[in-house]
C-alpha cells in the first residue's frame, strides 16, 4: 500500500499539472472561439481534461491519498439530499427506497467522498439490474463488537454509522466476490466499466477508519454495508461554494508555481478574471517579493514547491510581513505538507488541480472577501470613534441605542472591528468565538441579537442560530458571510425563519442596515 500510495501520488503530482495546463488553455481559448466546430472541439478536449482528473482522484482516492476534509455529517439528510440526483442517474425502471432509523448518530467524514461513494455504489447496482429493480439505501447506528473486530481485519471494535446499498440484481459470484476492491478489475466490456468504483470506496472508507463488507450471491443481489466511525460532535451545516457566483475582482495576487507552463496559464486565467498578477517561481523569490512593500491581497502557492522554502513557511511568514493577506494553496496532490493524518489541516484553504476558471474565481473571490473584512478592520480600527453624542444626533439610531447582542465571530480582529461598530450603533454587544461558548453565553443573559459568522470551528453559524431560536424564540438572528453579495437566504441551508444577512466585506451602514430589517424599524 505504502509503495502504490507514492507511486500514485507522484504520478498524481505531474498529471494533475499538466491537467492543469489543458483546461485552463482550453478555457482561455474557449472565450474567444465563436466557429461552432471548434466550440465543440474544446468541449470535448474538455471532457476528456475531467475525465482524466477524475482517473487521478480515484487512483488517490484507493491509494488513501486524497486529502479528506471530515465533517461532522448527519448521513441521513446527506442521503436524501441526494436522492434527485440518484433518481437521475438510476433512470424511471429503478425504484428507490430510503430507510433512515430514528436517532440516527453523527458520522466524522468527508462529506464529498461519502456523496460520491453512495453514488458509485448506486450506479454498480444500476447496473447489475438490468431490466429494472429496487435500490435501497438505509441508514443506521452500529455497534461492532469485540467478537466481530477479531474476525474481520483492520476493525476496531465500536460505535459506527451503518450505510447499507442494497439491490435486486445479479448478484456475484465469490470468484467475482473476491476481486472486486482490486483496482481495474471489473466484468463489464471496455468502455463501460474501470473497475475503480469499489477500489475508490474501499480507500476512502480505510483513510476514515471505517469498515466495508458486501454480502452478494448469483441472483439473489447484493448488499454493500459502510460503517463509518461515530462522532459525539453536533452536525455541521455545510456552505455550497459551487453555487456562489463567479465574480470578477481587482486585487492583487502573488502567484508562486515552479511549473513555468502551469503558471503561465494560472496567470493568464487570473488575469482574465481581473486581478493583478505577481509572480514567483519559488519560494525565495517569492519572500524578496513581499518583502519589496508591493502590496499583497492573496499569496497563491503551490504546495510542493523545489528549493528551501516550503509552501506552509512560505505561507507564515508572508502573512507575518502583509497581517490580513489571503492565502490558498493549490496543488495536484498534497504530500504531508498540509495534509496530516489523511486530512487537511485546520484552516487550509486548498484548490485541488485541475481546477477550472470558475472553481478559481470563486475560491479565490471567498479567500478574498474574508481577508478584506479581516483588512477593513485593521483600516477602521485607526480611525477614531464617534464623538459620544452622534447617536443622539440621529434620531432614528435611538431604536438600536441598548440592544444587546451576542456577536460570534473566530477571527479575533473582525470581532473587535464588529464590536467597535456595534458600539457605535449605540448596542450593548457580548462576544463569544464559537458556537459552543455563544450558546453559554446566551444561556447566562437574555439577548435581543445573535450576530454570528456562519463558518465557525466546531458547530456552524447557522446550527448555533437554529439551536439559539430554539430556546428563544424571540431572538432575532444576522448571518455574516464570506460567500459574496448574493449568497444568503438561498445559498446557506437550511434557513432559519427571519434571519438577515450580510456578505463581507461589511462596514457600519450595512451592519446598521441589517439590525434594521431584523428590528423591523
Ligand atoms: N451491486 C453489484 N452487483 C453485482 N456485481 C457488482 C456490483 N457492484 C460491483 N459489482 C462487480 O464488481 C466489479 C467491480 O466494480 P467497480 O465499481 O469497482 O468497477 P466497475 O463498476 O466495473 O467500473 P467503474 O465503477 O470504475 O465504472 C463490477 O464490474 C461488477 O462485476
Ligand atoms: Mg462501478
Amino acid at each position: 500500500m505504502e509503495a502504490i500510495g507514492q507511486l500514485t501520488g507522484g504520478v498524481a503530482h505531474d498529471f494533475n499539472n499538466l491537467l492543469q495546463i489543458l483546461s485552463g488553455n482550453l478555457q482561455l481559448l474557449q472565450r474567444r472561439v465563436h466557429e461552432p466546430d471548434d466550440v465543440k472541439r474544446i468541449s470535448a478536449s474538455l471532457g476528456a481534461v475531467d475525465r482524466g482528473a477524475k482517473l487521478a482522484a480515484q487512483l488517490l482516492a484507493f491509494a488513501r491519498r486524497q486529502p479528506l476534509e471530515p465533517r461532522a455529517i448527519h448521513l441521513g439528510r446527506m442521503v436524501r439530499e441526494m436522492d434527485d440526483l440518484l433518481r437521475r442517474a438510476l433512470g424511471e425502471a429503478i425504484e428507490v427506497e430510503t430507510v433512515i432509523a430514528g436517532g440516527l448518530w453523527n458520522t466524522m467524514t468527508d462529506p464529498d467522498q461519502v456523496q460520491n461513494a453512495i453514488l458509485n455504489l448506486a450506479v454498480n447496482a444500476r447496473d447489475a439490474m438490468g431490466g429494472g429493480g429496487r435500490l435501497t439505501i438505509e441508514a443506521g447506528n452500529a455497534m461492532l463488537d469485540d467478537h466481530y473486530a477479531m474476525r474481520h481485519e483492520d476493525v476496531k471494535p465500536g460505535q459506527y454509522v451503518m450505510l447499507a446499498v442494497s439491490d435486486t440484481g445479479s448478484g456475484m459470484t465469490p470468484e467475482v466476490l473476491e476481486k472486486v476492491f482490486e483496482p481495474f478489475f471489473t466484468t463489464k466490456r471496455e468502455g463501460s466499466g474501470t473497475g475503480l468504483g469499489l477500489s475508490m470506496v474501499y480507500g476512502f472508507v480505510k483513510q476514515s477508519q471505517g469498515h466495508i463488507k458486501i454480502y452478494s450471491e448469483p441472483g439473489q443481489g447484493t448488499t454493500v454495508r459502510i460503517y463509518l466511525p461515530r462522532t459525539l460532535a453536533a452536525e455541521e451545516i455545510l456552505t455550497d461554494l459551487s453555487a456562489a457566483p463567479v465574480e470578477n475582482g481587482t486585487e492583487t495576487i502573488l502567484v508562486v508555481e515552479d511549473d513555468p507552463v502551469v503558471q503561465a496559464t494560472v496567470v493568464d486565467l487570473l488575469k482574465d478574471l481581473g486581478y493583478t498578477v505577481l509572480r514567483a517561481s519559488d519560494g525565495q523569490s517569492a519572500l524578496t517579493l513581499a518583502r519589496s512593500g508591493i502590496p499583497i491581497d492573496l499569496l497563491f502557492t503551490d504546495v510542493v514547491m523545489p528549493g528551501p522554502v516550503r509552501s506552509p513557511d512560505l505561507a507564515r511568514q508572508v502573512q507575518a510581513m502583509l497581517p490580513g493577506i489571503g492565502v490558498l494553496f493549490t496543488s495536484g496532490y498534497t504530500e504531508n505538507a498540509i495534509v496530516h493524518g489523511g486530512r487537511l489541516d485546520p484552516g487550509v484553504n486548498l484548490l485541488s488541480k485541475p481546477y477550472r476558471r470558475e472553481d478559481l474565481a470563486r475560491k479565490v473571490r471567498h479567500t478574498l472577501n474574508n481577508r478584506r473584512q479581516a483588512q477593513g478592520a485593521q483600516a477602521r480600527a485607526v480611525v477614531p470613534p464617534p464623538p459620544a453624542q452622534a447617536p443622539a444626533t440621529v434620531p432614528p439610531a435611538s431604536t438600536l441605542q441598548g440592544l444587546r447582542v451576542l456577536l460570534v465571530e473566530d477571527d479575533p480582529l473582525i470581532q473587535m472591528d464588529c464590536e467597535d461598530m456595534l458600539t457605535g450603533l449605540g448596542c450593548r454587544v457580548s462576544t463569544a468565538r464559537d458556537g459552543r461558548s455563544a450558546l453559554r453565553e446566551l444561556g447566562r443573559g437574555s439577548f435581543e441579537v445573535l450576530f454570528t459568522d456562519i463558518g465557525l470551528p466546531g458547530i456552524s453559524g447557522v446550527e448555533l442560530a437554529q439551536q439559539a431560536v430554539l430556546d428563544d424564540p424571540a431572538l432575532q438572528v444576522i448571518f455574516a458571510s464570506g460567500f459574496g453579495p448574493r449568497s444568503g437566504a438561498d445559498g446557506s441551508r437550511p434557513s432559519v425563519p427571519g434571519a438577515q444577512f450580510v456578505s463581507k466585506p461589511y462596514g457600519p451602514a450595512e451592519l446598521e442596515a441589517a439590525l434594521r430589517r431584523a428590528r423591523g424599524v
